[in-house]
């Protein structure tokens, strides 16, 4: 069954049938000021901090019919009095005649047609404005005049979201609101609460006349508090009593009076959600924002940002499916990934200070240094004041305090305190900046290390190539038994703990692939020494990994402090895991004939037709000595589950060993767009990755959940357009080295780089997958496969044949 569709042409998926089996959202703003907006209209909003400046009350956990946050009524009055729906089906759920959510970048908008009313309503932030816009149309489409009100509704949580749960006698004490009138019958609301250790205060306001107003939800809903969201008993009033709440459940409901609508008539209302210092000062931006004008302006600036942000890169290839994805909606989720990190989603409520996960921002940052390299660049900044003065890293930073944690290492005190992987990730993503960019001069920046003196200032400081080293020899100086990387409370895979002194195949690899970056660097920058020194680290951990893990069909993935190993034929349990066979590709640890059979053994042991399990049989019990991913049952998540950040990895290494078929077939297996006609199943939205899909020993195979905020969009983008594509950057110039589907018959790239835009047309008439034989720029026919680097701001046309 579907429940929507893709619309190219407008950039949106628009979703037409409102029973969807979970919300669906779309993120609007940024963690500057944004949050998500659900396709039923409700939104989480704050400002800096989901945990600690939220703004309005959205608990995921409630029944998919309940208010969450925000909604809109829309009231007639008739002969026989008033009726009132709300044209987002929740909170009224009524069955209308039209209803369309279109999914935007960085805007939803609802539109529906009931009782002979069309509301369109668009809901975004205007780019880097801290105010969410609900800009909202009506139109008369019966034969007849009608007399329609307006009252759009917020509801405010206090400002501690964990708080707003925890106490429900301080917390609503501490809730006022206040009207402030203003001329021609304008109201801003305020709402705030005490204890806040700024003077900032939530607003909500709209640019028509106002004439009644209510702050205070148990009033609202009417019946003593026993009136429901979806028929407040106070709409059948003609006024709210416009009582100014001085504690209690704050809302704010807006009653506008639009008089008589003629057939046909058309009229707007544009309201602002925000959060300001002081109203009276804010006032001079509330008012631009009422003008229609301006709103129309935004909303194309709105636009025109993501144009610019999308022209990075554009696809054409003789699938669809994979167009959609790549042009559209996988570097749409590689900037909110970007943005907000694991911070807030429907999964994830920014709760128990997890801000920022360092190897999670290292990773999605690669996704976006294409399209906005100075972005990036602020955010590698950011990463590399948490990494420490031994080389590793803080698990987890709050990006405005900066304050960094180690995490869930911090609960186990039986465990290492350090993760073996974070810091090893921010080499990836200097070294991908640095090719995007040419910006060598970055490596010299100084950065202070994050260790603090009793002053809290910091110990130390390096430049970033300081860093660089600083993390490789972290892991060059914990090794254990075998001479792998130590695992540290947990590598990438978060759920297997185990006691100190355990070996990860996983961050011997990304160490070995990390060296790889480090050695180009080097190179680059005529250091031979320093790459010789690395090229000798990479020989010695993959002679090491290749003396101790090969199990005969496969690597095995972990060795415990006793030297027993995990992931291995011996194992009943979890007997092979993806990443310990796609991670000997990327890190070219594997020699080919091992890289063969291993990834062999991926297709045979893990692949199923909706993605490739991270490892099986899943575990079937708790069991503390290996950690979380024993919490699971067989086939989720970690335990079996079909993770799709592990999946792209297993596509990369496809690639490089020249499997176009294999590659692409595993691309489209999870492609969220080819669900598009199974969301039963799936669930979730088409239009992102989601983290994980229930794997095959689970009865609910197929099921999609944690969607948005994963490192598959990341990942997904650069296996598509560097690896199948095989557009990679480097810091000679732009390599071409596709590995495709041998059935294609070519395709078309347009890629801006170093100040240039470069066509690419490539042509595969011999149906070959990967092998790039002739080379032509501009005419010229062109040694190797690295097309040069020009910065001079033109157009050079590029021919390749396969
Ligand atoms: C989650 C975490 C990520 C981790 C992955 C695998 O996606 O955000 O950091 O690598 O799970 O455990």
């Amino acid at each position: 069954m579907r429940y929507g569709y893709f619309d190219n042409a407008s950039k949106e998926y628009i979703i037409t049938d409102p029973k969807l089996p979970v919300k669906w959202i779309n993120y609007v703003g940024g963690l500057y000021f944004g949050g998500f907006v659900d396709h039923t209209g409700g939104s989480l909003i704050c400002k800096g901090d989901p945990a600690i400046n939220r703004i309005v009350k959205y608990i995921p956990q409630l029944p998919d019919s309940d208010f969450k946050g925000e909604t809109l009524y829309i009231r007639i009055k008739e002969n026989d009095g008033y009726k009132f729906f709300s044209p987002f089906y929740v909170p009224t759920l009524d069955n209308y005649d039209l209803y369309e959510c279109h999914v935007g970048l960085g805007y939803s908008r609802i539109i529906s047609e009931f009782y002979g009313i069309r509301a369109d309503i668009t809901i975004y932030v205007p780019h880097k404005s801290d105010r969410v816009i609900r800009d909202i149309k009506i139109r008369n489409l019966r034969n007849k005049p009608v007399d329609i009100d307006v009252i759009p509704v917020v509801e405010y949580t206090h400002f501690d979201a964990l708080k707003q749960f925890d106490n429900n006698d301080w917390v609503p004490q501490t809730m006022q609101s206040k009207a402030v009138y203003e001329e021609n019958g304008l109201i801003t609301i305020t709402q705030f609460a005490f204890m806040r250790k700024n003077s900032s205060v939530n607003y909500f306001t709209s640019n028509n006349s106002v004439s009644s107003f209510e702050t205070d939800r148990r009033l609202f809903l009417g019946n003593n508090g026993y009136g429901t969201w979806a028929c407040p008993i106070s709409l059948y009033n003609d006024e709210l009593s416009s009582y100014e709440a001085l504690r209690g459940d704050n809302i704010c409901a807006l009653m506008h009076h639009l008089g008589q609508m003629d057939p046909g008539g058309e009229k707007r209302v544009i309201t602002q959600l925000g959060q300001c210092e002081n109203v009276k000062e804010e006032k001079k931006i509330i008012d631009y924002y009422r003008n229609e004008e301006n709103v129309d302006k935004a909303f194309s600036d709105l636009k025109s940002f993501w144009d610019k942000y999308l022209s990075t890169l554009h696809v054409e290839t003789p699938d669809e499916d994979f167009n959609t994805m790549v042009n559209i909606h996988n570097p749409r989720q590689c900037y909110i990934t970007k943005n907000w990190s694991r911070y807030l989603s429907l999964y994830q409520m920014g709760l128990g200070s997890r801000g920022m996960g360092f190897r999670d921002s290292s990773q999605d940052v690669l996704g976006i240094l294409g399209n906005m390299p100075e972005e990036g660049c602020e955010l590698i900044e950011k990463l590399l004041q948490v990494q420490k003065i031994d080389g590793s890293a803080m698990h987890q930073f709050n990006p405005v305090t900066m304050i960094a944690d180690e995490g869930d290492a911090r609960e186990r005190q039986d465990r290492p305190k350090y993760y073996g992987d974070d810091h090893l990730w921010i080499v990836l993503a200097v070294s991908t900046y640095l090719k995007e960019t040419g910006d060598i001069d970055f490596l010299d920046l100084n950065i202070p290390f994050y260790d603090k003196n009793k002053d809290g200032l910091p110990l130390e400081n390096g430049t970033v190539m300081e860093h660089l080293q600083r993390a490789i020899e972290f892991t060059h100086d914990n090794i254990g038994q075998h001479g792998l990387a130590l695992l540290g409370f947990a590598d990438w895979n978060d759920t297997v703990n185990l006691p100190a002194g355990a070996e990860s195949v996983f961050n011997a690899n990304l160490y070995g692939y990390a060296l790889l970056e480090m050695m180009d660097i080097a190179r680059y920058l005529n250091e031979v020494e320093l790459a010789r020194k690395y090229q000798n680290y990479h020989e010695t951990m993959k002679n090491a990994f290749n003396d101790a893990c090969w199990d005969g069909e496969w690597y095995i993935r972990y060795f415990d402090k006793d030297g027993n190993a995990l992931g291995s034929k011996n194992n009943d349990k979890c007997k092979i895991y993806v990443n310990a066979q796609s991670w000997p590709v990327i890190s070219r640890f594997a020699p080919a004939d091992r890289a063969k059979k291993s990834l062999g053994a991926v297709y045979k042991y893990l692949n199923t037709s909706k993605g490739i399990k991270l490892s099986a049989p899943g575990y079937n019990g708790y069991n503390p000595d290996i950690g979380g991913i024993t919490t699971y049952p067989p086939g989720a998540k970690e335990n079996g589950g079909i993770f799709l950040h592990a999946n792209i990895w297993a596509i990369i290494a496809e690639t490089i060993v020249g499997n176009g078929d294999r590659a692409y077939e595993y691309y489209n297996q999870i492609n969220p767009v080819t669900k598009n006609n199974n969301i039963d199943e799936f669930e979730c939205e088409p239009y992102v990755y989601p983290q994980n899909i229930l794997g095959d020993e689970h009865p609910q195979f197929g099921l999609a959940r944690n969607s948005w905020l994963s490192g598959t969009a990341s990942w997904a983008y650069q296996a598509a357009t560097r690896y199948i594509l095989g557009i990679l950057p480097s810091l000679e110039g732009l390599i071409l080295d596709p590995c495709i589907p041998a059935q294609w018959n070519g395709f078309r790239v347009t890629r801006k780089f170093r100040n240039a835009i470069y066509i690419i047309e490539v042509a595969n008439t011999a149906h070959m997958s990967k092998g790039i034989k002739t080379l032509i720029v501009d005419g010229k026919k062109i040694r190797g496969n690295i097309i040069p680097i020009y910065d001079d701001g033109n157009e050079h046309i590029v021919r390749a044949i396969m």
